[in-house]
């Protein structure tokens, strides 16, 4: 199946090989092939789906906006469409969050996004050099490459990634509290960092392996980039939109950065990208960045339909609650898979189990894929499970997925285990009782599907 558009789609193909079925239709939190099996999705397009596969409202509104032949492309020309949108994100994201920021539309995708900010950046405080974090990722285009950590994705031929410093994220030197190694070496002359233009993070790196740094480390940093009149731009493509259980990611510790990129879902499932900028930042003159597809009409349309679920009281505790399923059973599977060492880590709907080892997680992969779940794995070496669903998963759903992955990680491992470490290895079948009880109502609120 991964040949199924193999003779003319480029080598660099990818998602398909890890999923190589043709895909047809997808409803709230399953797809269905070509050939009618139906899949669970813990995957959630890469972090663009958290409001599930053809959200209902979203759908009848793009239905009604289309068939009233609404405006669909626009450079960055007022329409109403966009009025809308930006009326609903002012009333329902940043206003209730005090938040006095101004929205630029880039082009279509996460990347766009980073390269105007860290562009702004440079522009606004005259200098060219940027801190990243080990295991950062922000995409693919040559400046977010250069800030992205894996070297997987880095070759000298790429272009360079001059002026960007990668410094030890949180946790990454243990017990080290590594905002202080930043603090130092902006204190130090001879430290050899120039003083940045930016500090770009994210507060849980998504594509690193499910890292979730510290309220007090993401605070330390904040108040270090004050200190020194350095921009703080967090990248809240992944693990904002309500992955970590509030709009963005960064509410929970209380930061005002200077500079947000969004993508992914902000959409509502449809491409857009945007970076909020803090309203006195806003050096940018007119017209200064542009691009053909800034502002995508119909993802207004099913934007503003989906940011409603943020109207609603009971939304981030549904969200927490279904994240509070999922944390659960991994520390069951932590117990019960003693002897594996796996580890898990991840706030709100964004958890990640640490396998270890990329081939066994590929192998999990592979076997959940033929099962009837997609998931995928992130981390440097691909070891880490990454479990994403929708924010909007039925519970059933959500455990059904959830027995998928324990049946599978049963099977791999026993596999693995010779036949008298098995004998030793206590390994029971997952326990669902325990955990059904665990995170409240199964209500999916006003907007659910
Ligand atoms: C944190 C973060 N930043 C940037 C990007 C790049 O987004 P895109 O792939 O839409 O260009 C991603 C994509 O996964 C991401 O997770």
């Amino acid at each position: 199946m991964s040949e199924a558009t193999g003779n003319i789609e480029s080598n660099v193909r990818g998602y398909c090989r890890l999923f190589p079925a043709v895909f047809d239709t997808a409803v709230g939190s399953t797809l269905t092939d070509a050939s009618g099996k139906t899949f669970i999705d813990f995957f959630c397009g890469a972090g663009s789906l958290n409001y599930g596969h053809n959200h209902p409202v979203a759908k009848a509104a793009l239905l009604d906006y289309v068939s009233r032949n609404g405006i669909q492309h626009s450079l960055d020309i007022a329409t109403k469409a966009k009025v809308d949108f930006l009326d609903t994100f002012e009333r329902l994201i940043l206003k209730p969050r005090g938040m006095d920021f101004v929205v630029q539309f880039t082009g279509p995708t996460g990347t766009n996004a980073v390269e105007a900010a860290i562009k702004l950046a440079r522009k606004q405080t005259n200098r060219s050099h940027i801190v990243a974090f080990t295991n950062a990722y922000h995409g693919h285009s040559l400046g977010s490459l250069a800030l992205t950590g894996n070297k997987y994705y880095h070759s000298e031929f790429y272009g360079s990634r001059n002026n960007v410093t990668h410094l030890p994220f949180d946790g990454y030197l243990g017990d080290v509290d590594t905002a202080d190694l930043l603090a130092k070496m902006l204190a130090d002359n001879s430290s050899g960092l120039p003083v940045p233009a930016a500090v770009i993070l994210e507060t849980v790196q998504g594509e690193g392996g499910i890292n979730v740094a510290s309220r007090q480390w993401l605070r330390r940093v904040a108040e270090i980039c004050r200190q020194h009149e350095i921009l703080l731009i967090i990248d809240d493509i992944q693990v904002g939109n309500g992955r970590t259980g509030k709009f963005f990611s960064f509410e929970d510790a209380g930061l005002e950065p200077d500079v947000v990129c969004l993508s992914k879902s902000i959409g509502g499932g449809l491409p857009m990208s945007l970076v909020l900028i803090r309203r006195p930042l806003d050096a940018w003159k007119p017209g200064e960045h542009t691009g053909t597809f800034r502002g995508n009409n119909l993802a207004f349309v099913a934007a503003n339909a989906v940011l409603k679920h943020w109207a609603d009281a009971d939304f981030e505790s549904q969200i927490a609650s279904r994240g509070e399923v999922i944390q659960s059973w991994l520390k069951q599977v932590c117990e019960r898979f003693a002897a594996q060492n796996f580890c898990y880590r991840g706030r709100g709907l964004i958890w990640g189990l640490d396998v270890k080892r990329g081939d066994l997680a590929a192998k999990v992969i592979r076997q959940c894929f033929q099962d009837g779940l997609l998931i995928e794995a992130s981390g440097a070496d691909d070891q880490v499970l990454k479990f994403m669903p929708a924010l909007t998963i039925e519970r059933p759903l959500l455990f059904e997925g959830l027995r998928v992955v324990d049946a599978v990680l049963c099977r791999v491992v026993g596999e693995e285990t010779s036949p008298s470490d098995q004998a030793l290895q206590v390994m029971p079948q997952l326990d669902l009782g325990s955990i059904s009880s665990v995170g409240g109502s199964a209500s999916m609120g006003t907007l659910g599907q």
